[in-house]
């Protein structure tokens, strides 16, 4: 399998080849590109069908099989808990956590993509996993930035961080261990969060699994919201026009109503977020296993063949987008006519059953980012024109140096 050094390299080949081969194709003699919007809905809609958690641990070891659960009931049970979440009141207390982490940073020169991973995380964490410690939120934080700094790092961080990473891992699987079991005694308060619900559910799961599914969430917070949340601000300083746009819409838009349903009360922000997200979709792509065979034309994916998607290629590919390159909010105008043609052709959340659970919140987040970016803090980027886009795990600006004072 030869992958050329260096990501972006290897991103614009497969756009190329992309256009070419009319978006299916052997990437390499292991892994086919699924990189055309109808052939990428139909392969996620069937290979997640039946999708099951592995076994536990202590029955692999004694070779008989656990109960099965479904990846379906895990979805279903973060998707309930995320929806009693819903509410202005849970809104507000996400946007006073991005607050406190951007009002401590405010009149700093500082690294905004770092800071904008700080102020997700931070701002998430009690989401997915709730009425940490001081210390064990640390931990946990420390796990998810090592993991990160790995994807997003230009170089890779050698055997030594390889092996504090994985100290750090452990310690913090201990922390999601303790927290489970100590809701589960009744030694530690429940919590409104992701977790919660599997604590009843630990019976049926076993210890490891339900580990493995706090760490799916953890992961998943983990990176792409700081990055999507980097490339807000990148476009924001990039498009002056856009900026006087939102700055207009949010300085009148009602609070409550704007916590209640941000995507109504402030429309133009959230146009604005779509296409951050159009541009900018991280992660670039994704690697997942076939577990049925598919006819794919030209090609067929057998089972235990491994297969690459790409919202990114997807949302730059000019046969199904006009004008691709070019930031332009308004083609989410209803009716627009270089807008999306249908609905396999934006997938910033990837693809069901699969999908993101979190997109909703992901949303809400981004979208209060503007509204703090223009109603409470001024943003000052002195070289705008040296800030790039580096594509990596996930588009991730470099050199984007700024501060952030109080208005
Ligand atoms: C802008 C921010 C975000 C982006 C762009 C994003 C994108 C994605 C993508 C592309 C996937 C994979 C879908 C697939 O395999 O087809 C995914 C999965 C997932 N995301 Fe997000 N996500 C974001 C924020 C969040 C947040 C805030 C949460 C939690 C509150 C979350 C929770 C999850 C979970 C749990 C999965 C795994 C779903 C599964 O395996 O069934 N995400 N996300």
């Amino acid at each position: 399998m030869t992958t050329p050094q260096h990501p972006e390299d290897f991103l614009s080949s497969l756009r190329l080849r992309s256009a070419r081969e009319d978006g299916v194709f052997w990437v390499d003699d292991q892994r086919l590109g699924i990189f055309e919007p109808e052939a990428a809905r139909r392969v996620s809609a069937t290979n997640w069908h039946h999708f099951v958690l592995q076994d536990r641990l202590v029955d692999m070891v004694r070779r008989r099989r656990s109960p099965e659960v479904r990846w379906s009931l895990i979805r279903s049970t973060w998707l309930t808990q995320l929806h009693t979440l819903a509410t202005a009141q849970q809104h507000g207390l996400l946007i006073e956590r991005m607050e406190r982490v951007l009002d401590a940073r405010a009149g700093q020169d500082t690294d905004l993509t770092m800071l904008m991973q700080d102020v997700a995380l931070r701002s998430l964490l009690p989401v997915a996993l709730g009425g940490l410690t001081g210390a064990e939120a640390e931990l946990v934080r420390r796990d998810l930035e090592m993991k990160l700094s790995r994807l997003v790092s230009a170089t890779p961080g050698g055997v030594l961080h390889h092996l504090r990473h994985v100290a750090v891992q452990v310690r913090a699987g201990l922390v999601v261990r303790r927290v489970l079991r100590q809701r589960a005694r009744g030694r530690r308060g429940r919590e409104p969060d992701l977790t919660d619900p599997f604590v009843d559910l630990l019976p049926e799961l076993g210890m490891d699994r339900a580990l493995d599914v706090v760490t799916t969430v953890l992961t998943a917070i983990g990176g792409p919201p700081g990055t999507a949340a980097a490339s807000v601000l990148y476009e924001f300083v990039r498009n002056p026009e856009w900026q006087r746009r939102l700055e207009a819409e949010l300085a009148a838009v009602d609070p409550v109503e704007f916590r209640t349903a941000p995507t109504r009360a402030a429309p133009v922000t959230h146009r604005f977020v779509k296409e951050v997200l159009r541009m900018w979709s991280p992660p670039l792509l994704l690697v997942r296993r076939s577990t049925f065979a598919f006819d794919l034309g030209r090609t067929r994916l057998e089972p235990g063949q491994w297969y690459l998607l790409s919202p990114h290629l997807i949302h730059r590919d000019e046969r199904v987008w006009q004008r691709p390159d070019v930031f332009d909010p308004d083609r989410f105008l209803p009716g627009a006519p270089h807008g999306p043609a249908n609905r396999t052709c934006y997938v910033p959340f990837g693809w069901a059953p699969k999908k993101c659970v979190g997109a909703n919140v992901a949303v809400v987040q981004l979208m209060a980012l503007c509204h703090l970016l223009c109603t409470r803090y001024r943003l000052t980027v002195p070289d705008p024109e040296a800030v790039t886009m580096a594509l990596r795990f996930a588009p991730v600006p470099e050199n984007f140096r700024g501060r952030l004072t109080f208005r």
